[in-house]
């Protein structure tokens, strides 16, 4: 898959996180960098294109959080947003604007209107996502969801919004990720289910 230009979709996505994040924020940067990464250990459950889609919107799931391009506050929304301008394929916007269970978020925040733009395709890719996400710490290294959600629940303290939503995803977000840990199994890619 092409950018405008025929840019390489992974150089696409990486040049535009390592833009929004390296300098803003170092730790983003290398989370992004180890989801990407953990995506793409999943590649061979999927084809060639599917694989692309995964990866990128992996690398470009947090720009979002990039301090020039906050505008609701709500990151998948506003990294969405950003990634429409840049003329980036739809697919890609509506997996970064659902990513990780995001639509709960956006009830909590009064976003869903503004979030219903894009729709969760709701796949096989899709749950890889979230569960490449879930299964990535702050420093990019891999653990399990159980683990990340605590991490996740402790980081932003109990009276945060984060931390009452990421409460009522939890079953969502676990079902995505051991669907995902299923389909690894069955494809002889066990070791990467934790
Ligand atoms: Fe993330």
């Amino acid at each position: 898959m092409t950018w405008k230009g025929g840019v390489n979709a992974f150089d696409f996505a990486y040049g535009v996180a390592e833009r929004c994040l390296r300098n803003s924020l170092p730790r983003r940067w290398v989370h992004v960098q180890g989801v990407a990464k953990r995506a793409g250990l999943s590649r061979s459950l999927f084809s060639s294109e599917d694989g692309e889609v995964l990866v990128a919107a992996a690398m470009l799931h947090d720009v979002g959080y990039s301090p020039g391009l906050v505008n609701s506050g709500f990151h998948p929304l506003d990294g969405a947003l950003y990634l429409q301008s840049l003329g980036c394929p739809e697919r890609i916007c509506a997996l970064v604007a659902h990513h990780s269970c995001a639509y709960k978020e956006a009830k909590l925040r009064q976003l869903t209107t503004e979030l219903a733009v894009w729709e969760d395709e709701d796949t096989d890719v899709r749950d890889a996502l979230w569960w490449a996400d879930m299964t990535t710490t702050p420093d990019g290294y891999p653990t399990n969801v159980a683990s990340r959600i605590r991490e996740i629940q402790e980081r932003y303290g109990p009276t945060d919004l984060v931390t009452a939503f990421i409460s009522e995803a939890k079953s969502e977000l676990v079902a995505a990720v051991e669907r995902t840990e299923e389909r690894l199994r069955v494809a002889g890619l066990g070791h990467l289910a934790k």
